[in-house]
């Protein structure tokens, strides 16, 4: 496996790939999700590309960004075990060059849930990942769904630019529901021990669905009223919205996206699940 720094190391290493080529783009602390999506882009590309970059222009708050969890040597041993052919880590630098004045934006999928909540965090988003395809010139990359909007966005501004094909992988979540996630090292052990309520509470929102219940008000109360049992949570949205516009629902007549976001303790978790 190829370790490079440099846009000029990157594109010497890229020339003596394989194609089609796949790439996973992470921000490091890599966890068993990232490796399902090395895993997958393994079998279905000739190879498959990592790069680990804590992108400073989608961080909202700059405490969150210092507190971002790093580990260079432990994320190189995962994507060398998971079966990557290279890596790229570059400096911000090597990123956005001096002088650099460009940012693209996804216009309505950004307005509600996380955009409205991390104001700038999706225009920081598209535009590294407009960078990264730019730069590294996958023929596909690989997004879990846990950052439900996130993906809904890249691949939206992949269509609408004609770019790189953005494959959509399951939510890895631990035996007890909880959707893996680099932030969730920050959770204490009472947190930890709360946190799957999150999933708990989407099942119950699907399980209402699955009976039939289509008022997305009803929905979205029985997530809430799941997640009102454990006092440790914090619940700052719970949205039941159309599954490719994101437009909050009354009534779910189509495939739609449960989704919530709830603080334990200062970290905040998102998480989503599908309806249909
Ligand atoms: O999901 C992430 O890790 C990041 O948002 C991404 C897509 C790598 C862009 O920095």
């Amino acid at each position: 496996m190829d370790v490079v720094r440099s846009r000029a190391e990157l594109h010497h290493a890229l020339a003596a790939l394989p194609r089609p080529l796949g790439l996973v783009p992470t921000m490091g602390w890599l966890h068993a999700g990232h490796r399902s999506l090395i895993a997958r882009a393994r079998d279905e590309c000739g190879a498959v590309a990592v790069s680990i970059f804590v992108n400073p222009r989608q961080f909202d708050d700059p405490a969150d960004l210092a507190k971002y969890p790093r580990g260079e040597a432990r994320d190189l041993a995962l994507c060398a075990d998971a079966g990557a052919d290279l890596v790229w880590v570059p400096s911000v630098d090597d990123v956005y060059p001096p002088g650099f004045d460009t940012s693209v934006t996804v216009d309505r999928l950004t307005l509600p849930l996380e955009g409205a909540a991390r104001p700038g965090h999706f225009a920081g988003v598209s535009t590294v990942v407009a960078i990264l395809f730019a730069v590294v010139r996958p023929d596909r990359a690989y997004f879990g769904e846990k950052d439900g909007q996130q993906l809904r966005v890249i691949d939206r501004m992949a269509r609408d630019l004609g770019i790189t094909e953005v494959v959509r992988c399951p939510t890895v979540r631990e035996r007890d529901g909880l959707a893996l996630s680099s932030r969730n090292v920050h959770l204490g052990a009472d947190d930890r021990a709360a946190a799957p309520v999150i999933h708990r509470a989407l099942l119950a929102g699907r399980a209402a669905w699955a009976s039939g219940e289509r008022d997305a008000a009803v929905i979205r109360g029985r997530v809430g009223d799941v997640l009102a049992t454990e006092p440790r949570a914090d619940v700052e949205y719970i949205s039941c919205a159309d599954d490719a516009t994101l437009a909050e629902l009354e009534r779910i007549e189509g495939p739609a996206m449960l989704s919530l976001a709830v603080r334990f303790g200062a970290t905040r978790l998102i998480d989503n699940i599908r309806l249909g």
